[in-house]
């Protein structure tokens, strides 16, 4: 079992890098194999190039060797900062590249483009991780939570991952140690008890 596992921010301080981290630590203690790429650290470039849109074009190589590994993706990691009610647009533009199609979804015979996507992804699940400062009944109420309909409708529900979990850890700027300690205890076990699951589902 592969699971991928996709970090967005610039700072290898932040919290969410411990996310990243103990998520990796529950992966590998679980014996599942990780793909990781930190996406600010290997510089990903974020711009998709007019080249790239048509469905059968020759990929550059790194782009080409992330869809590989978003195909055999057994599962996904997602995990970012809340950035405007948004991913950065580091990893908006991983979406971009990388969840393509013929990829990540195709559109049936027949269809141009205005009808309803197939998802392609072998994924089964797809836990994401977000922080943000802004307290839950306010992100829900005010602002909607965007990032709930962005990864789990507009994406990867989309792209055939049925099984979406997401957790948004907050207010970081006024959480005392002990709390990110728990919240880090908290992602260990939401990893082991996602991807543990799904293993045993996959070898019935
Ligand atoms: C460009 C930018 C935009 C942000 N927008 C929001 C926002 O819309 N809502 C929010 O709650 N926090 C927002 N924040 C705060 C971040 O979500 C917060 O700093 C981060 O989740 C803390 O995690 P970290 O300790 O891993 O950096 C923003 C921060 C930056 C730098």
């Amino acid at each position: 079992m592969k699971v991928s596992v996709i970090l967005a921010h610039p700072d290898p301080a932040s919290f969410n890098h411990a996310i990243a981290q103990a998520t990796i630590t529950a992966l590998k203690k679980g014996g599942l194999e990780v793909m990781y790429h930190d996406l600010y650290q290997e510089r990903f470039d974020a711009i998709l190039p007019s080249g790239e849109i048509p469905k059968d074009v020759v990929l550059p190589p790194e782009i080409a060797a992330h869809c590989q590994e978003a195909s055999e993706a057994d599962g996904f990691v997602i995990i970012h900062p809340n950035w405007w009610g948004m991913p950065p647009a580091i990893l908006t533009g991983w979406v971009d590249r990388v969840m393509r199609p013929g990829i990540a979804y195709e559109f049936l015979e027949g269809d141009t483009g205005e009808g309803v996507p197939n998802g392609l992804l072998k994924a089964k699940s797809v836990i994401v991780f977000n922080t943000s400062n802004t307290e839950t009944e306010r992100e829900r109420t005010v602002f909607l939570d965007p990032l709930e309909t962005i990864w789990k409708n507009c994406i990867f529900d989309l792209c055939g991952v049925r099984h979406f979990h997401r957790r948004m850890f907050n207010v970081i700027v006024t959480s005392t140690r002990e709390q990110r300690e728990n919240w880090l205890k908290e992602v260990e076990e939401t990893v082991a008890s996602i991807f543990n699951e799904t293993c045993m589902q996959h070898n019935r």
